[in-house]
Order: C-alpha cells, then sequence, then structure tokens
C-alpha cells in the first residue's frame, strides 16, 4: 500500500462538522455558567484554593460513581499512563488555581481577556523552550495579540497584580498542559472523558495539601458561615453549580479535542472567551471603557489571525 489514505464520503464529514458543532457550543454553555457561578461564589466567599479543589473533588467523585454504576466504562490504566499524566496534572492544577484566584481578585471578562492571550504563550515557549520555528506571520499576529492584551490591562478600571498576574501563570501553565496532554492521549485507548476524568482525579491529589496550607479549614469555616449569613442557603447551590459545571465543560472540552486537531481546540477556546466576556460583563454591570474594550477586541482579533496564519 502506498500510503495511508482516509477517504471520508460527504455524508460522514457533514455528521461530524454537526457533532464537533453541538461539542462546542456545549462547551461554552457550560463555561458561561460555571465562570457567573463561581464567580457569585468567589463574592461571597473569597476562597480560590478551596472552590477550585471543589470543582476537581466533585468532578472526581462524579466520575468515581459513573465508573462504579457502570454508567460510564472504566478506563483500563497501568502505571506508565499515570506517570505520563502526572506533569499534565501538574499544569492543570496550577492553571486552574491561578485563573481562580485572578478572578477572586478582578472581573471574570478581565481575567478572560488575558487569557485569550494564550496563543502568544504557546508560541513563546514553543519557540524558546522546544526550539520550533514559525513563519514570519506567526510572529506578527503575536502584536495585536500582546498589545491589546497590554492595553485592555492598562486601562481596567479594576486592575489589581494578583489578578493579572493569576491570568498571565495560566496561560502559561495552560499551554503545557496542552503540550504535555497532546503527547499523552496520543496512541492510548483512553477516550476523552476518561482522560479528563483521571486529571481531575490526580489534579485533586496535587491540590489538596496546597489549598490546605494556603487557606485552611478554620478560614474555610469561618468565610462558610459568613457567606451563608449574607446569601442564605442558595448559596450551598452556587457551589455545587460552578463545581458540577466547572467538571462538564472541561469534560466536554477534551471530548472535542479527542476529534479536532489542536489548533481547531485553541480557535473555538478564543470563541469560547467572548461568550464569557460578554455575557460576565452583562450580568455582572461589569464597567468597561470604550479604550478597554478596543484592547479586549484587539486581542481577539489577534487570536483569529493567529490561527489564519498557523493554518
Ligand atoms: C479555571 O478555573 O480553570 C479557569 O477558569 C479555566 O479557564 P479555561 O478553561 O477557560 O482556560
Amino acid at each position: 500500500r502506498p500510503m495511508d489514505i482516509n477517504i471520508e464520503l460527504p455524508d460522514e464529514q457533514a455528521a461530524q462538522k454537526i457533532k464537533i458543532g453541538i461539542y462546542f457550543a456545549t462547551w461554552w454553555a457550560l463555561n458561561v455558567v460555571f465562570n457567573i457561578y463561581n464567580k457569585k461564589v468567589l463574592n461571597a466567599f473569597p476562597y480560590p484554593w478551596l472552590t477550585s479543589t471543589l470543582s476537581l473533588a466533585c468532578g472526581s467523585l462524579m466520575m468515581m460513581i459513573s465508573w462504579a454504576t457502570r454508567v460510564a466504562d472504566a478506563p483500563k490504566t497501568d502505571f506508565e499512563f499515570w506517570k505520563t499524566l502526572f506533569p499534565v496534572a501538574v499544569a492543570h492544577t496550577i492553571g486552574h488555581v491561578a485563573a481562580t484566584v485572578s478572578m477572586s481578585k478582578v472581573a471574570v471578562s478581565f481575567t478572560h481577556i488575558i487569557k485569550s492571550g494564550e496563543p502568544a504563550f504557546s508560541v513563546l515557549v514553543s519557540r524558546f523552550l522546544l526550539g520550533e520555528t514559525f513563519p514570519v506571520p506567526v510572529y506578527l499576529s503575536l502584536a495585536p495579540i500582546i498589545g491589546g492584551c497590554a492595553l485592555a490591562a492598562v486601562t481596567e478600571l479594576n486592575f489589581n497584580m494578583t489578578g493579572f498576574m493569576g491570568a498571565m501563570i495560566s496561560n502559561l501553565a495552560f499551554v503545557f498542559r496542552n503540550i504535555f496532554s497532546k503527547k499523552g492521549m496520543k496512541g492510548n485507548s483512553v477516550s476523552g472523558m476518561n482522560y479528563y476524568a483521571c486529571l481531575s482525579i490526580l489534579s485533586l491529589l496535587i491540590l489538596t495539601p496546597f489549598a490546605i496550607a494556603m487557606e485552611g479549614p478554620q478560614m474555610w469555616a469561618a468565610g462558610w458561615q459568613n457567606a451563608l449569613a449574607q446569601i442564605g442557603p442558595n448559596f450551598v447551590w452556587w457551589v455545587a453549580a460552578q463545581s458540577i459545571f466547572y467538571h462538564l465543560y472541561n469534560q466536554v472540552s477534551y471530548m472535542s479535542l479527542d476529534q479536532i486537531s489542536p489548533l481547531t481546540f485553541s480557535i473555538g477556546n478564543t470563541m469560547k472567551r467572548i461568550s464569557v466576556i460578554v455575557s460576565s460583563i452583562i450580568i455582572f454591570h461589569t464597567p468597561v471603557q470604550p479604550v478597554n474594550a478596543l484592547g479586549a477586541a484587539i486581542a481577539i482579533l489577534g487570536t483569529f489571525l493567529y490561527s489564519q496564519a498557523k493554518q
């Protein structure tokens, strides 16, 4: 056989497109709901280390119950699998907690504007740490991404250094997570859904001791009482919603990563940020100045130019 030819019938192609479209729409919708409830919780209960731990714990529990009750088939894993997963989990943990710390300090929209700069981090890491080179247009597309993020940051009304740095650290960590998980998912038989479940479980084990060290049960108990007094019993539902939706959006995003290239994934991720930025500004009445919005728009336009240049 001279070469492998992958022949797909037009019907199959159309079905695949519809399937990916449904994945994307579900991913964005779940992510918007997560971001809203996460911020509602953080406003009343400013303990991002605990809320990020709870999101991972909830997802881990949901998956372990699904495996035990055979709603989902448990993956067959060996030591090698968990060893390869470890760096992915470290990066996932850092990226998750850093983003949550960021959102506890600044508007959700600001965190996601900075996070729309993730492709720039991806290019810089690939260039300087992995020695990969790119065509000139790819480097040029970094100018609007970095410039737009910078403009949005300096004109942000409620700028906070921890909030800014948290989003930047999250960008860096998620670039590593994506590089490692692409390697880890390739050639193994674990599905995207189960891969993300294992990632949650391992991240939970890594994060728990740090969450206790950074915040700890005493602060949590006092904060919890306070939030309950302020919000009432609904607060518990908000915590449940942020945790469940966090797991679901990530699970769907890993299920779609199974089907598409990392490039298509990152375009989908940027479009997701637009829906989060717009809906959180509306729901939380976030004040935005025209220059601030211009910065965000330039950064997002840069991401689209980047994806064009990479294609
Ligand atoms: C988190 O809490 O992990 C962040 O909100 C994740 O951000 P992302 O999945 O939108 O990159």
